[in-house]
């Protein structure tokens, strides 16, 4: 098996392209400003040695061969030296049916890529352990990021397995609390800034530059890298069959930019005879990239964002021109929905007995749109990428189900799938005249 790899880091912009070193410290390009990527040259194994590779390390009890994001190194094979590698053991999700949400979906059948399954509950695990490796071969002491939760718990953790000091800054009140109790336990510096994510992001970019501190927010190259392994870990578990369509909730844009350089990557390589297309879901009160893909021109940031799914509470994406490209390029679609649609979809994915966060039933939601207005056909081969755990946030469970919930503008949510806890005397005779 023949591989001699030079890894770069390449500005995205088409008219530019500027090269830099591996191990330059960069988020966007110095002389215009573009987003980073990593890109590869050289000689890889042909596709058929990498797909036997991947099978072969299921049987290896080696740490980094157990992971299911480093499993697929050569696909991102930026790393010099594997002991700079902090794993924990992320990646691994199961690949599940759910009849009943496909039913709902409009679907005769539906596939969830589960990332909730991940070491902290969410998907931004599969770049974390790229993008905290990246940090300890730079030999950085301090990383940060501003996050709606899931990107503070997950580096958080990665930071504490890899001995760096984390610095989370937070939008105030706007995130649940089993993500902040994460950062928390894990032992993450905490600030609550009073201020939006976007707001947030720009404040830190300041004080990382002035501080000499690591940024690990998705527009860092080395996490987008990572969350390809989602795609790579999906169409592994399909013996490279890839689906029709891959849907996934849109934010920030990072993981849309992930799985279309997956996509691209893994046809260029010859392990896909066929690209999928991407289908991104936005919340409505956030939704300024399907606005842009829509009715095209530049994007319009939202100044206040809002949504219940306080993950993708986001008005002013970086990662646009990446996510815009991969989404192109896929001839996919972008749709938004509702905070009605979100609660309901979520639901419905509880009772198919699997269960997720309220960002990620976006894509069921979605689906239902997208197959209703005859976008997605009804016997579409679908993967839906659950992106967070549906123990993320309780709070938003329990009013939902017993009629509480309300969007932040203060309309009800109806509990269309509710389903209320009874409290009963300790009493045999009531409770079992109650049941019959
Ligand atoms: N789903 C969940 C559960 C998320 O936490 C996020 C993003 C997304 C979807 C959207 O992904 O930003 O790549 O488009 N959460 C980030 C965070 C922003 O800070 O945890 P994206």
């Amino acid at each position: 098996m023949s591989s001699s790899v030079q890894a770069e880091l390449v500005c995205f912009e088409a008219s530019c392209r500027e090269r830099f070193a591996i191990t330059e410290v960069l988020y966007n390009c110095p002389k215009c400003g573009g987003l980073m990527e990593a890109a590869y040259s050289g000689t890889r194994p042909s596709a058929g040695e990498l797909r036997d590779l991947f099978r072969q390390r299921r049987l290896s009890t080696a740490p980094l061969d157990t992971s299911g994001v480093w499993r697929y190194r050569e696909l991102f094979p930026f790393m010099n030296d594997n002991a700079h590698v902090v794993t924990l053991r992320e990646g691994n999700t199961p690949l599940l049916d759910g009849p009943l949400a496909a039913q709902y979906g409009g679907l005769d059948k539906i596939t969830f890529k589960h990332q909730g399954f991940n070491p902290t509950g969410s998907f931004k695990d599969n770049g974390m352990t790229c993008g905290a490796s990246q940090a300890r071969r730079l030999g950085m002491k301090r990383v940060a990021c501003v996050s709606t939760g899931n990107t503070s718990a997950s580096m958080a953790a990665y930071a504490a397995a890899a001995g760096l000091e984390a610095l989370i800054f937070l939008p105030h009140g706007n995130i649940s609390f089993g993500k902040l109790a994460q950062a928390l336990e894990y032992g993450a510096r905490t600030l609550e800034v009073e201020a939006n994510f976007d707001q947030i992001l720009a404040l830190v970019r300041v004080l990382a530059e002035r501080l000499g501190i690591y940024l690990l927010n998705s527009m860092n190259p080395f996490r987008v890298e990572g969350q390809k392994s989602i795609v790579f870990e999906m169409l592994d578990q399909r013996d490279w069959n890839p689906p029709d369509w891959i849907v996934l909730p849109g934010g920030n844009l990072g993981n849309t930019s992930a799985f279309g350089k997956a996509l691209r990557e893994a046809h260029e390589l010859g392990l896909i005879a066929k690209m999928p297309r991407l289908a991104v879901i936005q919340a409505e009160g956030a939704a300024p990239f399907h606005e842009m893909f829509h009715k095209g021109g530049e994007l319009h940031a939202v100044t206040n964002p809002e949504t219940l799914a306080t993950a993708i509470r986001i008005g002013d994406p970086v990662s646009w021109p990446k996510a815009l490209h991969e989404v192109r390029s896929s001839c996919g679609t972008v749709e938004k929905v509702t905070e009605q649609e979100i609660a309901d979809a979520k639901a419905m994915i509880g009772r198919a007995g699997i269960g997720c966060e309220p960002a990620s039933a976006a894509t069921l939601a979605g689906i239902r749109k997208l197959t209703a207005a005859g976008v997605m056909r009804k016997d579409a081969d679908v993967v839906a990428v659950l992106t967070g755990n549906v123990l993320k946030d309780p709070d938003y469970i329990y009013k939902y189900h017993t009629g509480k919930l309300e969007t932040p503008s203060g309309v009800k949510i109806r509990s269309t799938f509710g389903n209320q806890p009874i409290v009963v005397p300790n009493d045999a005779d009531r409770i079992a005249a109650l049941l019959q």
